[in-house]
């Protein structure tokens, strides 16, 4: 029998290793078995700031940490525009590939310098990926160097690592390279998630690269 995956594993990863090997599991069920399942929220939620925030200006996007492609496809509905999608996970990426929502899709580890070149996006936007056991607030160096001047950058930090993880310090250390922050706190799950994390929220984290 297959061992199935969910949020208790996701949020214990390690390693880079430990996601790569938990993606490669779980990306078949991830849509159905967690996201559709407990009205998984983060991918329509930065999708709607984007919609609410971007301009026309605001494209290429880079969908960061994209796995199976949600934020690609909520997009799509919404406000379509040109998304590329980076992911550590060759199995989560060929789930976003068979959705037909990105030009690009690059399988890369955000921890490392990525194959991109510095001001190439015009967004940066992510679901998911800034949470326990995830990805921490290092690599938005690395982000804003590939987002042009004036770029929008739109993701979500959960709350449970926002100070914990060094979030907040991030981005008071960024600040005379970005605009202020506007923060908004919403749930990151519906009414049928687990009540050990019915009460989960993230912040979803708008601001923009200052112009040079
Ligand atoms: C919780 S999933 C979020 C996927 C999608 N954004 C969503 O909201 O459904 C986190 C994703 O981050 C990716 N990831 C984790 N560590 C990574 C790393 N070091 N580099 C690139 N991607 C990574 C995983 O492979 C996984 O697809």
């Amino acid at each position: 029998m297959v061992e199935k995956k969910g949020l208790k594993d996701a949020y214990a990863l390690k390693s880079t290793k430990d996601s790569i090997d938990l993606y490669k599991v779980w990306a078949t069920t991830y849509d159905t078995d967690f996201a559709l399942k407990n009205s998984y929220r983060s991918p329509s939620e930065v999708t709607n700031y984007y919609c609410k925030y971007s301009n026309i200006s605001d494209v290429p996007i880079l969908d960061v940490g994209a796995g199976t492609g949600l934020v690609g496809e909520c997009l799509k509905k919404k406000c379509p525009r040109e998304i590329d999608a980076i992911d550590i996970s060759s199995e989560m990426l060929d789930l976003a590939r068979s959705k037909n929502v990105y030009s690009k899709l690059i399988q890369a580890n955000l921890k490392k310098k990525l194959q991109i070149s510095k001001s190439y996006y015009g967004a940066v936007v992510s679901a998911g990926t800034f949470t326990h056991g995830h990805i921490g607030p290092a690599v938005f160096d690395e982000l804003l160097r590939i987002l042009k001047p004036g770029g929008l950058f739109i993701v979500t930090i959960h709350t449970g690592v926002f100070q914990a993880q060094g979030f907040e310090k991030k981005l008071f250390d960024l600040q005379k390279f970005i605009t202020t922050p506007i923060f908004h706190e919403v749930n990151a799950y519906g009414n049928n998630i687990d009540k050990k994390h019915a009460n989960d929220k993230v912040i979803v984290t708008v601001f923009r690269k200052n112009l040079l």
